[in-house]
């Protein structure tokens, strides 16, 4: 029997084989796989591909998908009529797949039994007679591509032209699957990154919330410890003001005591409310409100205040008694605290209205001043805690109107500011009437 190596075999150059019935369903098939090929994401669905290809591509009667495992050549996948080495794990220099990676070229054998590079043993318990084995990615091999027949035949150049094309499209594939794999690891290690600082900025935020929250627990202690002196202060200075026999620099100087004492009270109140409004405590204790006595009420109490700068209040309440639900503190230090700015913030001898009047559905009240005004593009930005015009010239805290804006909402109610004629502004705010087109709700 002559031995029919081919040691060296030459694959044809792929677009020299032209189809033929016996090589079909190619190169149409070829296409298909190369596409297939370069969508495969990773390394078994690649293998999954070549191993049918692999044997479609020739008509063989089997095929081996090999992988380089360092230096052993380890048989990944096969597709044959009887079982190969699926699994198993040769040296590269004692078999075939070695031998064509090692070479870095393509080998055919058309008889295993002649070919000393064939390690028999491992042929014998199978069907092949003869075999073709291409090296993938011929400049440094991963791999090879086997096929196999059970008779004797020798592969024809155009054969292996098609498994070498197979092997190069694995090639590419094989490499897009590390680069992706690289990527993923890549963006996976970002996103741990990312969520381990993350966390860090979730555990500092959570420290500072802390922090904060104990600040003004104390600045709380702290301001509601500061009413009652203060309230003995004014109620001493308000008595003293009552009193005829005062002259003029008297009147003046317990004046100026009974406002200063008064501001550290309402600015107590401020903080002390709008702390509980953020913990959602601000809740109206509603009762029947006279919201003209009241109004009343708060100018006497501001009343000192205006004398001091000569200026005049003047009071139009055109609500009738049963007309407003209310809680009346908060109404009475809302009322207080829009009255307080329009006398702070005008100028001497002008002249601050307050306007109510009621309708189906709100209570409205305007509190009128000849001041500065406020710019359009900060009439809702005013309401936030710590915002203060610049230039006024006058010491505060910025919290009133938040205070204002607070217990207006938390009655269903709404504030808001307006130009006054011909100068000034008006602090408006409403809230929801009990009236019922002229009569009262129940
Ligand atoms: N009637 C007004 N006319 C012009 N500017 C006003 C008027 N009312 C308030 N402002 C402006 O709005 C700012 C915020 O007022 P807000 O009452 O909230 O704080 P404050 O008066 O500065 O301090 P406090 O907390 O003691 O009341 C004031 O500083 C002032 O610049
Ligand atoms: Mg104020």
């Amino acid at each position: 029997m002559t031995a029919a190596i081919c040691s060296r075999a030459e694959p044809a150059r792929y677009g020299e084989c032209p189809p033929t019935e016996d090589l079909a369903p190619y190169p149409g098939a070829l296409v298909g796989i190369v596409q297939d090929l370069s969508l495969a994401r990773d390394m078994p669905t690649i293998m999954e591909i070549v191993r049918k290809a692999a044997r479609e591509l020739t008509g063989a009667d089997g095929a081996t998908f090999v992988l380089r495992d360092g230096d052993l050549c380890y048989y990944a996948e096969e597709n044959a009529i009887a079982p190969l080495w699926k699994g198993r794990r040769f040296p590269m220099s004692a078999c075939i797949s070695g031998w064509a990676m090692i070479h870095r070229e393509a080998v055919a054998v058309e008889d295993i039994y002649d070919d000393p590079r064939i390690p028999v043993d491992a042929y014998r318990p199978t069907f092949v007679q003869s075999l073709c084995m291409v090296p993938i990615r011929t400049k440094a091999p991963i791999g090879a591509i086997g096929n196999y027949w059970a008779s004797r035949h020798h592969a024809t150049p155009c054969e292996l032209a098609h498994l070498q094309a197979l092997a190069d499209s694995t090639s590419v594939a094989v490499e897009n699957v590390e680069v992706y794999a690289e990527l993923e690891k890549r963006v996976q290690d970002r996103t741990r990154e990312l969520e381990a600082r993350s966390r860090e900025l979730a555990a500092e935020h959570a420290a500072l919330l802390e922090l904060q929250r104990q600040k003004e627990e104390l600045s709380a202690l702290v301001v509601h410890d500061l009413k009652s002196p203060a309230a003995a202060i004014a109620l001493a200075a308000a008595v003293q003001l009552r009193s005829a026999d005062l002259n003029p620099a008297e009147r003046r100087r317990w004046s100026a005591v009974f406002s200063s004492a008064e501001r550290i009270i309402r600015t107590a109140a401020n903080v002390l409310d709008i702390a509980q409004s953020q913990d959602g405590r601000l809740v109206p204790r509603y009762a029947d409100v006279e919201l003209c006595g009241l109004l009343a009420e708060i100018r006497d109490v501001v009343l000192p205040i205006a004398e001091k700068h000569e200026q005049t209040i003047e009071l139009s309440c055109d609500v009738p008694a049963g007309a407003l639900r209310a809680d009346r503190d908060l109404l009475g230090r809302t009322l207080h605290n829009f009255v307080d700015n329009a006398l702070r913030y005008s100028p001497t001898r002008s002249t601050v209205r307050i306007e109510a009047r009621a309708d189906a559905a709100w209570v409205t009240v305007a509190v009128c001043d000849e001041g500065p005004g406020v710019p359009v593009e900060m009439r809702e930005r005013i309401f936030d805690r710590y915002v203060r015009l610049e230039g006024n010239g006058r010491s505060g805290w910025g919290l009133g109107l938040s205070f204002c804006k607070l217990a207006v909402e938390a009655h269903g109610g709404a504030s808001w500011i307006e130009d006054n004629t011909p100068k000034g502004s008006r602090f408006c705010f409403r809230l929801p009437t009990t009236l019922v087109q002229g009569t009262l709700m129940t």
